[in-house]
């Protein structure tokens, strides 16, 4: 991914971001409950920490979070994003700032909850492995991290284009406006999540769910946790149970867990 692709991301979002809760509006039953589910795993493993947002876009997730965790910083490299959150009635706890999430050097490093929604597929394969580690560098031993993503489901969310020479795979996406827009989007297996995960994580559990009927591939809802036990899905409403993956400890006693629902494909 070039710095002009990196560029074109951010566009896209400043672009979507009057319209971009519009996939916050529950579609049917599967998608309310998966959106119930997310909301209550998130605060499950957030809930009394001090969190670190990277990506938080609109503030969704963000307001859910501060709903039970002792402060939030929200971050996003997106200025009308972030314009959008500052909208919102957001609870005193929450701070919002503009950080490119490569790029959290300048905050604390004493957070102790981590927090990044349907941000990871927009991380080119290649930096994976640095954006982790300068996440991680925020964060003090035993923090939680919990992280979610969208589950690919062809035909849901744009056409996907091929791979391209680093493995990195686009979709093109088309705004009220009508202007069209080529987005990197990478759809991680579990195993490949499993492994980029991993390294300095206590406990890695992944989660994936294709309850609803429809063909899901390379899905990732995640929750990363840094520290103790690591999470367990509670799925029982919506769809298949989770399958549950456990990583035995390690120095820096992180852990992840992943699910993956399937009707926030997109
Ligand atoms: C799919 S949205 C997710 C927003 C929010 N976390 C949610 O779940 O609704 C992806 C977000 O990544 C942000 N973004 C794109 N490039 C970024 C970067 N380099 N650093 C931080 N945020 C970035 C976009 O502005 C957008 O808000």
């Amino acid at each position: 991914m070039t710095a002009l692709e990196e560029a074109n991301l951010r566009r896209y979002y400043d672009q979507r971001a009057p319209e971009y809760e519009q996939i916050y509006l529950p579609r049917d039953q599967q998608h309310a409950c998966e959106l119930g589910e997310l909301s209550r795993e998130l605060r499950e493993a957030l809930r009394a920490r001090h969190v670190l947002e990277v990506a938080c876009g609109t503030g969704y997730w963000t307001a859910c979070a501060a709903g039970v965790a002792l402060r939030v910083t929200a971050t996003d490299a997106s200025l009308a994003m972030l314009a959008e959150a500052r909208e919102k009635p957001l609870p005193a706890n929450v701070e919002l700032l503009a950080r490119d999430a490569y790029d959290l050097h300048d905050l604390p490093s004493d957070f102790d909850g981590g927090l990044a929604t349907f941000w990871l597929s927009h991380v080119p394969r290649a930096r994976l492995r640095a954006f982790l580690d300068g996440f991680h560098a925020r964060l003090v031993a035993g923090a939680v991290v919990y992280l979610a993503d969208n589950v690919y489901v062809p035909g849901v969310g744009g056409e996907l284009l091929p791979a391209d020479r680093a493995g990195d795979t686009y979709k093109v996406r088309r705004l009220t406006d009508g202007g069209r827009h080529r987005v990197l989007k990478n759809y991680f297996s579990t195993e490949e999540l499993r492994t980029v995960l991993a390294p300095g994580t206590s406990e890695l559990a992944v989660r994936a769910e294709s309850g609803s009927g429809r063909r899901a591939t390379a899905p990732p809802w995640s929750a990363e946790r840094h520290g103790g036990a690591a999470r367990s899905a509670g799925t029982e409403r919506c769809g298949s149970p989770p399958r549950t993956s456990t990583f035995p400890p390690s120095s820096r006693q992180t852990s992840t867990s992943l699910r993956m629902p399937n009707r926030l494909a997109r």
